[in-house]
């Protein structure tokens, strides 16, 4: 069964991919063309398919016939009331009104309208937003997998290096892990008034004085983030950061803005070492990829440092979830949103994406979201099986690394092999490190891309073997 509806979804997807979906003002009901296919591939059609995927700041027009409707009809709002009271029926995008309301006039300085001054419009948001301070679960993956204070030696990382947590947390977490942090690029991806000051004054602001800066920072991740100030307009999605727009270009657009505004943060980046300046190291869907990145860096010289024991370059991923993403199976029907902020309805009717971003297997609702494609199959289990088998294997090529590693700086210390052959091992385990870090940075542990996690692993255990052919 769960095959059938697979299949069924991965017609549905080259069909969206034709009508390239990506384009803007798209709202395609397919309620005819789903029940013939679903009659093909044998599954019974729950309800009707309708394809939402109009984006939300195309929705006004859409809001304004909604807004008449609920106004000029109690019929409408009966309905409404009905199959909120019916409970069964799961909301979807459909379900929520995209109103245009007055932005709040912003009190800061710097001109951002903050969580706060956004409550008065939009409580339910504003509130939701604030329980990101619930996930506040966090451990050490270096007492987790010990062999990464071996391999990231030399690094910041190796001293430090927690799991992520809510939002509500980024400006404290900065602030205190053990990672040296002088100058505020740090800040790039934790407030919204760093964006802004980044977008006031240009890239100058990233190599002022980190404690200056973090003590003047009022907000962790914020409306702002995501809407700039337009919020009020149909909750417009704002792409803010600026490298964003400089790394991509006109091929911003060829994202969809509600799956951008997270990859804003949840990506691989690097700080250009003149400017430290963040920046992606990618132009494109097609770039961004493990093997061109990494071609990239090669191309660049880049390296973020040069460890000791070794004498190897070495390079450094931070989560990349949104290059994940993008190259895995949901990509092309499915925003971040649909997985992590449960669609939920107030007592007084507003119905509204949960902004408190969650792990799919610990809401109900989002894996209520899940049965529309993967049937009845159990999702904490099925996920769970994916993320054992990528930490497994983690742990298995990880280990296998440090032994590299371990063999590497042996022979650098002792002058055993030339200078040439050194560097031919240490090109091969900054290699290895790469594909590696790319899989065990990347905080769904196999539930975005299992295929990608799987290639990563393989691609740095064939490279340590190749190493450690220098060691027989
Ligand atoms: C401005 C940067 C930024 C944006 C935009 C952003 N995030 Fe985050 N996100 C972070 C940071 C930083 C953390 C880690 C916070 C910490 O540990 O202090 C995080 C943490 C998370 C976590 C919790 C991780 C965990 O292991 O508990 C989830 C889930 C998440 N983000 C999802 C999203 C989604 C979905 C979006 C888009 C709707 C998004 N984020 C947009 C910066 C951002
Ligand atoms: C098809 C559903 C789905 C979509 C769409 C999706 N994710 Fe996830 N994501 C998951 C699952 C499942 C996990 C693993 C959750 C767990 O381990 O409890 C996860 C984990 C994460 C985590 C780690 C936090 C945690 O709670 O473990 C972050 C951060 C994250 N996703 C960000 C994103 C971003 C950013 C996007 C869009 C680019 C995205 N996700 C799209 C399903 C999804
Ligand atoms: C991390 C990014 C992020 C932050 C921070 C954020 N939003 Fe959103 N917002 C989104 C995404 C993603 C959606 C869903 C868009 C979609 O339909 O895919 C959304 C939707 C909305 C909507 C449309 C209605 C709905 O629920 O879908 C409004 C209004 C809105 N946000 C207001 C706010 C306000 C006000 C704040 C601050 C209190 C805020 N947002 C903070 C990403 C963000
Ligand atoms: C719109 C349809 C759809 C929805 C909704 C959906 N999925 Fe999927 N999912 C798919 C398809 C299609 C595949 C690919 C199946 C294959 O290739 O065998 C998939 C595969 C997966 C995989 C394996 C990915 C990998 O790379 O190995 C995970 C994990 C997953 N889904 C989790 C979820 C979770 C959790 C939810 C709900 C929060 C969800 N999915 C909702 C269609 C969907």
């Amino acid at each position: 069964m769960q095959a059938g509806r697979l299949f069924f979804y991965k017609l549905l997807t080259d069909y969206l991919r034709v009508k390239s979906m990506y384009k803007r003002k798209i709202n395609i009901i397919i309620c005819g063309c789903a029940a013939g296919l679903a009659l093909i591939v044998g599954v019974a059609a729950t309800g009707c398919a309708k394809a939402e995927y109009s984006l939300p700041q195309e929705a006004p027009a859409e809001t304004a016939a909604a807004e008449t409707e609920t106004a000029g009809s109690g019929a409408a709002e009966a309905e409404t009331a009905g199959s909120a009271e019916a409970g069964a029926v799961s909301l979807t995008r459909a379900d929520i009104k995209y109103l245009n309301v007055e932005a709040p006039s912003a009190a800061s300085a710097d001109g951002v309208i903050t969580a706060a001054e956004w409550e008065a419009v939009y409580p339910e948001i504003a509130v939701s937003m604030g329980n990101n301070a619930e996930n506040e679960y966090h451990v050490s993956y270096l007492e987790e997998s010990p062999y990464l204070v071996n391999i990231y030696e030399g690094y910041g990382f190796a001293k430090d290096y927690e799991s992520a947590r809510g939002h509500s947390y980024t400006l404290d977490d900065v602030a205190a892990t053990a990672r040296p942090h002088p100058t505020a690029n740090c800040l790039t991806c934790k407030t919204p008034n760093f964006t802004k000051l980044v977008n006031d004054q240009g890239v100058g602001a990233y190599t002022m004085d980190f404690n200056e800066v973090h003590a003047q920072m009022q907000e962790t991740v914020s409306c702002y983030n995501c809407h700039a100030n337009e919020a009020g307009n149909g909750g417009q999605l704002v792409v803010t950061h600026s490298y964003v727009h400089e790394a991509l270009g006109d091929n911003v657009d060829t994202f969809d803005p509600s799956i951008m505004v997270c990859g804003q943060c949840h990506i691989e980046y690097y700080f250009v070492p003149e400017t430290k300046e963040a920046m992606m190291p990618y132009s494109s869907l097609e770039t961004m990829g493990p093997e061109a990145v990494y071609a990239y860096y090669q191309n660049i010289g880049f390296s973020d440092w040069t460890q000791e024991s070794t004498g190897a370059q070495m390079l450094k991923v931070q989560h990349p979830e949104f290059e994940t993403y993008m190259n895995g199976k949901h990509a092309k029907f499915l925003k971040c949103a649909d997985c992590h902020m449960p669609i939920e309805q107030s007592e007084s009717g507003t119905v509204y994406h949960s902004h408190k971003l969650q792990s799919p297997l610990e809401n109900e609702t989002l894996l209520e979201t899940c049965a529309a494609c993967h049937g009845d199959t159990d999702m904490v289990e099925f996920v769970h099986g994916i993320q054992d088998e990528i930490t497994a294997r983690e742990t298995e090529v990880g280990t296998k690394l440090s032994d590299f590693k371990d063999k590497l700086a042996e022979a650098n210390q002792s002058g055993s092999k030339s200078e040439d052959e050194l560097n031919e091992i240490r090109s091969i385990y900054r290699e290895a490190q790469w594909y590696f870090d790319y899989c065990y940075v990347e905080n769904s542990e196999g539930a975005h891309n299992s295929q990608l996690s799987r290639d990563c692993l393989d691609r740095s255990e064939e490279l340590i073997e190749s190493g450690m052919a220098y060691f027989a």
